[in-house]
């Protein structure tokens, strides 16, 4: 049988190569020395491509030079750096893998709400500083009689709404479309929502139609008592105009796994003592990381079983019988 050959455009975790190792043919693009003749050679003969972290872009310019390319397979449930409509158009399946990460990722979320509400990694610098033998601690804000606005009402967002009802929180919610199952009072606009509530939630997925939709007129309506979480993409966020609402008292705090260009956190976020930072380790456990690959390699095994994707994304034109 000719092999089946795969493409993974960067670095992620090994488990993954490992596992798939043994029924396909793995090519490591970044191990290339030549990436560009590299993947000339390859071309034709890649069926597949394993993005095993969110840093693998996939758009059409990849894609188009791959002309037996079947499957995108994707790691994580957020695929903003995979161009899935043109996939679509092209009859490319892309997967990823929602469902086995929200629980994690909501977790998350509400501690880097009560971190940034209540100033505990702050505190705690305080104590290992030495500075709670000279005085208390400062009294902090609170959840106490707040309302949170959801952005993106999805699998995750819900698991977050779950979470922040029996903490007290009032939920409000924004997305592309009221929900008729949701409880909660919809927002047809952002910035309605935002007017609305001091902490502002942000779960909705990247790309290009909510770039920098968190822009400074929404940091305002939020206003000077309120909070910022982002758990989604820093895409979202136009990091600048979060920095200057940050530093001008414009906003009270903000909590954030995501960033702009990850790894790289600018110097003036570090700088601000109001701001709570993660390396995006909103789903990074050991037990969820573990389904998320499992999830990740069944579709690759469905495909090459001839059962079609398990986890298709929404754009994918695949249908079951
Ligand atoms: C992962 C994520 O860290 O699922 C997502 O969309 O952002 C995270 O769970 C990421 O996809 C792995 O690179």
């Amino acid at each position: 049988m000719a092999a089946f050959d795969v493409l993974v455009p960067v670095e992620g975790i090994g488990r993954i190569s490992g596992d798939i190792e043994q029924r396909v043919a793995l090519h490591r693009h970044w191990l290339e020395p030549d990436p560009e003749r590299a993947l000339a050679r390859l071309a034709p003969d890649i069926k597949a491509i394993v993005a095993t972290s969110h840093k693998a872009v996939v758009d059409a310019a990849l894609m188009s030079r791959l002309p037996n390319l079947q499957i995108v397979v994707s790691y994580g449930v957020g695929y903003d750096h995979i161009d899935a409509g043109w996939a679509a158009e092209h009859g490319i399946i892309v997967t990823h893998t929602p469902g086995v990460l929200d629980e994690e990722v909501a977790d998350t979320a509400i501690a880097l709400t009560l971190a940034t509400v209540r100033q505990l990694p702050q505190a705690e610098r305080y104590l290992r500083e030495g500075r709670w033998l000279e005085a208390p601690y400062p009294l902090t804000a609170s959840l106490r009689g707040r309302t949170m606005g959801i952005l993106g009402l999805g699998r995750i967002g819900k698991a977050i709404a779950r979470r922040a009802a029996a903490f007290g929180l009032d939920i409000v919610y924004h997305g592309r479309r009221q929900q008729k199952d949701a409880p909660f009072l919809y927002y047809p606009t952002l910035i309605g929502m935002a007017r609305a509530c001091v902490i502002l939630m942000i779960v909705a997925p990247g790309g290009a139609d909510t770039r920098n939709i968190v822009n400074r007129e929404i940091l305002d309506a939020v206003g000077p008592d309120g909070i910022i979480v982002n758990i989604a993409r820093g895409s979202l966020v136009d990091q600048q105009a979060l920095i200057a609402a940050l530093r001008e008292g414009r906003l009270l705090g903000a909590g954030l796994d995501v960033f702009e260009d990850e790894p790289n956190v600018p110097q003036e976020l570090i700088a601000l003592d109001n701001a709570v930072l993660l390396p995006h380790v909103g789903s990074a456990s050991r037990h969820t990381r573990q389904a998320m690959a499992d999830l990740m390699i069944a579709n690759l095994d469905a495909w090459l079983d001839g059962k079609g994707p398990l986890t298709p994304v929404p754009e994918t034109p695949w249908r079951r019988e």
